[in-house]
């Protein structure tokens, strides 16, 4: 698949076959995440590899809303570290930038994936932070659930040229 039709062709994937993710295909994920660009490339960005299904449930406690996560084989928390990066707004970006890799990465291995808000929804947030026992400088910004899709949502036509501005508004 070249990268501009993997651009076009994903959609986010919320239901998900019982098939296992190889971990090499998770080794892969991770690398992808940590190519994406970042401010003065400090790479302030921690991932949580989320594998066990209990983990996953407790997960689903917290962000109740997140119902891709019963059938979902695994989920990667990307965080920020405010160690690295003070600027909380130059960590979400970071680490969105992260994410959308990361989801990138999973269509190209013929994954599924859908990106589940964390950031900046307090609770979820220190749900979160107390689940996982992350450190205080560690800000949970993104959820991705995984798996191989057991659902084919068709690529939209997104293109609108009266949201390009050539020079001026
Ligand atoms: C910051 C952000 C937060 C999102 N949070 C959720 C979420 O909590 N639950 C969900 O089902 N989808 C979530 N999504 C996925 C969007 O709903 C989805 O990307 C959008 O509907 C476009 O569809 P597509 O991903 O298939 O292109 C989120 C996406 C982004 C970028």
């Amino acid at each position: 698949m070249d990268l501009f039709s993997a651009l076009l062709n994903r959609r986010s994937i919320r239901k998900y076959t019982d098939q296992a993710i190889p971990s090499g295909s998770i080794d892969k994920l991770l690398k992808s995440a940590m190519y994406a660009p970042s401010a003065m490339n400090n790479q302030a960005w921690q991932f949580i590899v989320v594998n066990q299904r209990k983990k996953l449930d407790k997960v689903l406690k917290v962000i109740s809303h997140a119902e891709m996560l019963n059938s979902a084989q695994a989920a990667v928390l990307i965080c920020g570290d405010l160690n690295l990066e003070k600027n909380i707004d130059y960590i979400q970006q970071n680490c969105s930038a992260a994410t959308q890799n990361l989801m990138l990465c999973a269509h190209g291995l013929g994954l599924g994936s859908c990106w589940i808000g964390v950031y900046p929804v307090k609770e979820t947030i220190s749900g979160l932070q107390e689940l996982f026992k992350l450190p205080e400088y560690v800000i949970p910004i993104s959820l991705v659930s995984l798996g191989y899709p057991a659902e084919n949502p068709i690529a939209e036509d997104r293109f609108k040229t009266e949201k390009v501005h050539f020079n001026k508004w």
